[in-house]
């Protein structure tokens, strides 16, 4: 068995193999790109200042999470500006990080991309995307990204312009890999239809107040609520091709309705994150983190704090391997049940 594929489970059974060292890495959608299980989204770095940034930035890597999530749309370009900032500042070199971006959603707000165009829309086009990298690129200063994904499917999309727009950027050196968010199996298997590049990676909201992605899987053929497939099946679908998914808003209940921890309204899931985190001496912060890394679909946690001491809890949570009974009883303390 090649180490690259071990599970996190096998990682802790099978260490003679290399597993441990492996445990915070995985190999993003089979392409061959070790990426931390970890990673920090800059969706809430437009607004920092610029010492605030590149602590955060430091803290990260500081723990060996080298992967860094942005895109074209957060905070009109501030925000990977001042990424782009924070790396200079803590002196990485570009060969050292995993740069990933996504583009395809134009603001009402001013325009995203070179091309100057304005929604609010999605938009697919050939000549939008190669702008939103070029200018992902300019504000990143560097000259290319290891991986670009389509932000939200647009229901205009034409495949075979968005597999023009790839095999440019990709014939041109700007694009390593390339992936998809939000998107659900007919739609990933329409577009690689016509890609000649493989997907790896599917951004996705997940965590444990987020479980849509089981919640119908364990209810299957049920009348119940929880029983109704919102995403067409694409947890196994994204095992089955070895497609990676990147959980987003991993501490949001809802859609940035709140975070869950701490939060008065969720006592019993707070009560149940801190038993468990006493029993593996973690934090409610690294148990969250832990449940969703258990799932053996090795998915990878995009966090999206700006407070350095969190963010420190959270990458910690990574070395916790819940048992099933602990898993599961974390998705019942969140309000779920089982048919
Ligand atoms: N593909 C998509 O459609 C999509 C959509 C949304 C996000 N994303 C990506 O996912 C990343 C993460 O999203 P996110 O920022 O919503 O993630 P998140 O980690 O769930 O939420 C971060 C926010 O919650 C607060 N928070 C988290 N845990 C907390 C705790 N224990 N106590 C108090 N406050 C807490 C943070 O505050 P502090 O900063 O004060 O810690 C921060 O404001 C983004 O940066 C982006 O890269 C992708």
């Amino acid at each position: 068995m090649s180490t690259l594929f071990l599970s996190r489970k096998e990682c802790k059974m099978y260490p003679e193999k290399g597993g441990i060292q492996n445990m915070s890495q995985i190999n993003l959608g089979g392409s061959g790109l070790m990426v931390p299980t970890v990673a920090l989204g800059a969706m809430r770095m437009g607004d920092k200042t610029d010492a605030q940034a590149q602590e955060v930035v430091e803290t990260v890597l500081s723990k060996g999470v080298n992967f860094f999530d942005t895109a074209d749309i957060y905070g009109n370009g501030q925000s990977t500006s001042k990424l782009a900032g924070a790396l200079k500042a803590a002196g990485v070199q570009r060969e050292d990080i995993i740069l990933q971006s996504k583009g395809g959603i134009l603001s009402d707000k001013g325009p995203v991309a070179e091309d100057g165009i304005l929604g609010p829309r999605y938009e697919f086009s050939k000549e939008h995307l190669i702008a939103s990298v070029d200018a992902e690129l300019s504000r990143l200063k560097t000259d290319y990204l290891d991986v670009f994904l389509l932000h939200r499917p647009d229901v205009l999309m034409q495949p075979e312009e968005i597999a023009a727009a790839f095999d440019t950027l990709s014939a041109a050196g700007k694009v390593k890999h390339f992936g998809v968010s939000n998107m659900n199996p007919w739609q990933i298997e329409l577009l690689q239809s016509v890609l000649d590049q493989k997907l790896v990676a599917n951004q996705l909201q997940f965590g444990v107040m987020h479980t849509g992605m089981v919640d119908a899987g364990l209810h299957v053929n049920m009348a119940d609520s929880r029983s109704v497939d919102h995403d067409g099946g694409i947890l196994p679908y994204s095992q089955l091709k070895n497609m990676t998914i990147q959980a987003w808003s991993p501490f949001q209940y809802g859609m940035f309705e709140g975070h869950f921890i701490d939060n008065d309204k969720f006592p019993e899931l707070n009560k149940k994150l801190q038993e468990i985190a006493d029993k593996h001496h973690s934090t409610k912060n690294g148990i969250a983190v832990a449940f969703i890394l258990t799932h053996p679909a090795n998915m990878q946690v995009i966090l999206g704090s700006m407070t350095p001491s969190r963010l420190t809890e959270m990458i910690d949570g990574r070395d916790v391997q819940l048992s099933h009974q602990e898993w599961y009883d974390i998705y019942f303390a969140a309000g779920n049940d089982l048919p």
